[in-house]
């Protein structure tokens, strides 16, 4: 027997080496998800867009205060150079006006394989909110001589990534969109959208 056989005896028979293999095992098993789910969710590889905002209700009563809406956005989610695919489940959208909360929305599941880039996601909101407090209904009043509202939505989303035959989950994802947004108004030309960058986080 060798030198290295000589070495390598002692560590087969002792059990604190299982656990140092274990443990060595788990790391490289750790690491190699680590790499996976930084390669899929690297900064700039996934790209939110509002590219399309319909509101065609926005109203406040007087003095009840409660917000009449109906809105319905078209979000793209663009990912460059998807190599592996993702599943992104739990997807909620919320919208808020002066940082209330006024509707929430589920979204279906949806994936993403590898080979599209862009995912249109469709939420939609329709019913009535009571705002609370002065600040809202006084930015309201503001923002109604104009017809152009400050509304900010909220997607966020679980993320499982698809690789082999394998499923990994993913970090959770949020995606920002503060947009400004037009009222339909039946007296005057079309609303016209502009394309609004999101903020996607982990
Ligand atoms: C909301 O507005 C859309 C048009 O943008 C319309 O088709 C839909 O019927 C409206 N929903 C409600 C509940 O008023
Ligand atoms: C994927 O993204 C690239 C640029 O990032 C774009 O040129 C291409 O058209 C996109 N493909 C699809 C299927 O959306
Ligand atoms: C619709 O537009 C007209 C003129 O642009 C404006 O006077 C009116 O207040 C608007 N109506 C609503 C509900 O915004």
């Amino acid at each position: 027997m060798g030198a290295g056989g000589e070495l390598c005896y002692p560590c087969r028979r002792s059990r604190l080496c299982g656990v140092v293999t274990c443990v060595v095992v788990v790391l490289a098993c750790l690491l190699l998800v680590a790499i996976v789910v930084y390669l899929v969710f690297r900064p700039n590889l996934l790209h939110a867009t509002a590219a399309q905002a319909d509101l065609s209700t926005f109203s406040l009563a007087l003095k009840a205060w409660t917000l009449t809406y109906n809105l319905s956005l078209g979000l793209d989610l663009t990912r460059h150079k998807p190599r592996l695919a993702l599943r992104y489940h739990t997807v909620a959208a919320d919208a808020y006006y002066q940082d209330q909360r006024f509707a929430h929305a589920r979204l279906p599941d949806f994936a993403q394989p590898a080979a599209t880039n862009t995912t249109r996601l469709s939420p939609a909101f329709h019913g009535r909110h009571q705002l609370l407090g002065g600040v809202a209904a006084a930015a309201f009043r503001r923002e109604d001589t104009e017809g152009t509202f400050s509304i900010h939505i909220m997607v966020a989303a679980r993320t499982e990534i698809q690789a082999w035959a394998l499923s990994l989950p993913g970090p959770d994802m949020k995606v920002d969109c503060p947009l400004r947004i037009q009222r339909w108004n039946a007296s005057a030309p079309p609303p016209v959208f502009h394309p609004t960058a999101c903020h996607v986080s982990y």
